[in-house]
This record gives C-alpha cells, structure tokens and sequence, in this order.
C-alpha cells in the first residue's frame, strides 16, 4: 500500500508552516494552519491546552531539531517569529544586510518545512502501526479476486453515505473476515487520524492443518462488546459498567473523530438481537463493518455485501499463489486442466483450498480430492464440521430436505420450478426453506430478476452433501 503523501513538502505546506510561525502569538481563538497534523494531534493528546499551543510545541520541536544542523536557521526564525524582533534589527544583530534577512529566512522556512514534513511522516507511521496492532494478525499474503468487494466496502466507509451498518456475509471460510481485515487496512492507510477498534466474537478456529480449536472466550455479550470498544478507543477510562454510560462515553469519542469498528463473526454473538440495537446506537457517526455467515437480511438500514465463492481462474490464482509460497513446484507448476478437478471437488472456497494445499507435502492431489469427496481423515471431517456443523443444526427438517435435494441441479443452480420438480414439494414450502437456506448461505440466490432466481451450492457443498451429511443425520 503506497503512502497517502508525497515525500517532499508541497508550497502549501511550506506556506502553512509560515503562516504558523506568524500566529506564534496569536490569539488561541484565532484558529490556525497545521492544526490538521497528526503531530498536532498528538500534542493535544499530550495535554496541550488548545491549537495554537499545539502547534506551537510542534513549531518548537521543530525548531529545536532545526537547530542540530542548522543552528543559524533556528535562532534566526526564533527571533524573527518567537520573540518577534524585526528584520532590520536582525540584520544588525548578524551584521548582514536586510534582503540577507530575508533569503536566510526563507531558506530556514524551507528546511523548517522540510523537516516537519518528515516528523509528521514518521508520526503518521507510527499511528498507522497502532492502529494496525488492534487488528488481527491478517490470515493471507495476498488475495485473489475481491479488488471490487474492497472498493465497495472502502467507499461505504470513508464517503459519505448513509449506511453506517455495513454486513459482509458468506459460508463459513469465504474469506469474510480477510476481505474487512484487508478494507480496514485500505481505511487506516487512506485516514489515519481515524480511529479503529476490531472485536471478535468468534467461537471457533480451524487452522491449515486442519485441526479445529475451541477459543476459550465466552460468547460475545453487550458487556463485552462496550468493553473490548472501551479499550480499544478510549484507554485509561476507566471501565464503565453500565451500558448506556459506556455507549455515550463511546459516542462522545465518535463525535471528537471518525471511527471504524469492526465486530468478527456476529453470528456467534450470545445474543445478536440484543446486540444489533446497541449497534445501532454506536453506527452514526461511527460506521461498523460486521462479518457473519448468516446475512442480516431481514434488518433495515444495513448495507449488504455478500461474499460468495472464488471464480475458477481466481481459486487456481491462490492454488498456484500459495503452492509457490510453500514450495510445492509441482502443483505450483500444474496445468488448468490438471487443477480443474480441484475446483470441480472444491470450488472457490479459499479455506477448503489452504487446507488441500497444505496436505499436499505429504499426499497426493488425487488422493486429497479422493478424501475430501469421500469425507475420509481428520482434517476433512474438521473442515466440514468448521463450515457446516452450526448451519447444518439449525436447519428443520424441510430446509434439510431442499438442502439434500440441491446436488440434483446443475452447477448453475436451478430455478424454482425445477426445485419444485425435484423436491416434490410446493413453491411456498420451499420458499421458505430457500429463505432459510440462503440467510445461513448455504444456498447462493443468483439473478438479478426476482423471477428469475437461481438458486445454486457452491462445488463444496455439493461435495460435502453428497457424503459427509449422511453421517450427521
Ligand atoms: N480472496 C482470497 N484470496 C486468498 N485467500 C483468501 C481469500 N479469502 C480468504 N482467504 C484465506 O482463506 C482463509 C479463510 O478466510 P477467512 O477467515 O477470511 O474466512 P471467513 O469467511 O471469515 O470464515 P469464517 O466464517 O470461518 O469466519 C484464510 O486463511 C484467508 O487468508
Ligand atoms: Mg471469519
């Protein structure tokens, strides 16, 4: 990610540190330039009793740094602009002529300018890695085919727009969670004077070798929730237990600066219907980026982005990217044709093709996708149980039913007629189980008309109904 500014200083700035330099001894009230710099910013998170006694203490730190190499170009502008001693007095003072004056002093603006530029550089990094800390260590190196989902999201929450509730929903390992990561890092780098805060509900961990961990975090609370926000965004207030305290506190901050939050996993929460109301009390002007794999839909007033699987030359992108990565040169090396069979068994389910990659070291790919279609070993049975285990529970008995009765359709998904056909059942059963089906996105609804619906399963639910379910039943 490039750098939001230009490495030297532009006229303007340099304009502005003049102009700064002028109001040493303004009145506070007066406003000011420089007031915009993340080093000013930090003066007054340093206690600095207004601007203008902000920037000023920037202008000093400068000055006092100016000084180490320039030593006549700080006392010159100290004089000038800090004690406010006129230029023919100066001239005396340095035995110089007045237009001397003059050049010396604009240089030191210069060099003054050039040297700020650089502080508020390395205080912008400085904010820009803080602000990445309160992520989570991201999961990818790169990411293949999500460049238009993360412009979307990255205009949903830098312009103005009036959804500040914004839901990124999907299967389990679709890439949710990666795809806020990598937007809300897009964000910090585009506006680092925002603030960030990350909390996860997240219950579950599945890791590339395909064990599945149980995180010992309790279920995500309203409590925990304005906790983990108070932490994060307004370290050393003291914890306030009380929720409509702590959600003002919180929102007095939100009016001080523009914030991002992000809330992992929503889905897990102990009780997402109490905690959406406090979402809605913290969104405006805060905006919130939620992932979770059952879409909101029935909410209002939440900007929905939906997440569904890889395209196939996407999904070999990341085989060969990751096969590289792991020096596995065969696969790395294989042919479309050769990796069509993966995406036929696996579609673009990143996780499911991280996990098939990583246990090609030691097995074949044939013998992987033989495993995987047949759920047979660990790492197989724990990748379904990760995606599928919480969907699959919650599913009555007619949406198992459509469910079961999907792998009967083409890869492109059948329309309601044909589901009809194959299910045996009426269209207003089945659209009830459909609804059902497409909230936990276990069934994707493609087609922009509404009576031309398909509905479709990605090629790992395909795999994954057609052997491992049986055992769930
Ligand atoms: N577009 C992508 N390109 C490459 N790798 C990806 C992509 N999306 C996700 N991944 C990788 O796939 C794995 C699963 O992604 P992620 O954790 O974001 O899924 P998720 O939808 O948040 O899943 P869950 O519902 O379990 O939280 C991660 O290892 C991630 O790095
Ligand atoms: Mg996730």
């Amino acid at each position: 990610m490039t750098s939001r500014r230009p490495n030297a200083p532009s006229p303007h700035f340099r304009q502005q540190v003049y102009e700064a330099l002028k109001a040493w001894s303004a009145d506070p009230g007066a406003g000011g330039t420089l007031t915009e710099l993340r080093l000013t910013q930090q003066e007054l998170e340093a206690g600095a009793a207004n601007a203008r006694q902000a920037t000023n203490r920037v202008l000093l730190a400068g000055l006092k740094a100016l000084a180490s190499t320039y030593d006549r170009d700080a006392f010159l502008l100290r004089l000038r602009f800090l004690d406010g001693v006129q230029t023919h007095q100066v001239a005396n003072r340095f035995n110089a002529a007045e237009p001397s004056i003059y050049r010396w002093q604009s240089q030191a603006i210069d060099r003054l300018a050039a040297l700020l530029w650089q502080q508020e550089e390395e205080a912008i990094a400085q904010r820009i890695t803080s602000l990445e800390a309160r992520l989570e260590p991201a999961s990818y190196s790169q990411l293949f085919g999500v460049e238009a989902h993360q412009a979307l999201l990255l205009a949903q929450l830098l312009a103005p727009s009036p959804a500040h509730l914004i839901s990124i929903s999907g299967i389990g390992g679709i890439g949710k969670t990666s795809l806020a990561d990598s937007v809300l890092r897009a964000a910090i780098q585009r506006q680092p004077e925002a603030e960030v805060a990350w909390v996860s509900a997240r219950r579950q961990r599945f890791d590339l070798g395909g064990r599945l961990h149980s995180l010992s975090q309790p279920a995500l609370t309203v409590t925990a929730l304005l906790d983990a926000l108070m932490v994060q965004l307004l370290p050393g207030v003291p914890r306030i237990a009380e929720p409509g305290r702590a959600m003002a506190a919180l929102r007095a901050s939100f009016a001080r600066r523009p914030t991002l939050l992000a809330i992992d996993n929503l889905e897990t929460a102990a009780d997402v219907e109490e905690l959406l109301p406090v979402l809605r009390g913290l969104a405006n002007p805060a905006r919130i980026l939620l992932t979770t794999r059952h879409t909101l839909h029935g909410e209002p007033g939440i900007f929905h982005l939906n997440v569904t699987e890889l395209s196939e030359a996407d999904a070999l992108r990341l085989v060969r990217q990751e096969a590289t990565q792991r020096n596995l040169s065969e696969l790395a090396a294989a042919s479309d044709a050769e990796l069509h069979a993966v995406y036929q068994t696996v579609g673009g389910n990143p996780l499911a093709l991280r996990l098939l990659i990583g246990q090609n070291h030691v097995r074949s790919l044939a013998g992987i996708l033989n495993d995987l279609a047949a759920a047979r070993g660990a790492s197989v049975e724990n990748l379904y149980e990760y995606i599928y285990r919480a969907a699959w529970s919650r599913l009555n008995e007619l949406c198992r039913r459509v469910l079961l009765a999907m792998p009967l359709t083409p890869p492109s998904g059948g329309d309601l007629q044909q589901l009809m056909a194959i299910s045996g059942m009426t269209a207003g059963a089945l659209s009830d189980a459909l609804t059902e089906l497409v909230t936990l996105n276990l069934v994707d609804a493609r087609g922009q008309s509404l009576h031309q619906r398909r509905y479709a399963i990605h090629a790992l639910t395909r795999t994954f109904l057609l052997e491992q379910v049986a055992r769930w039943m």
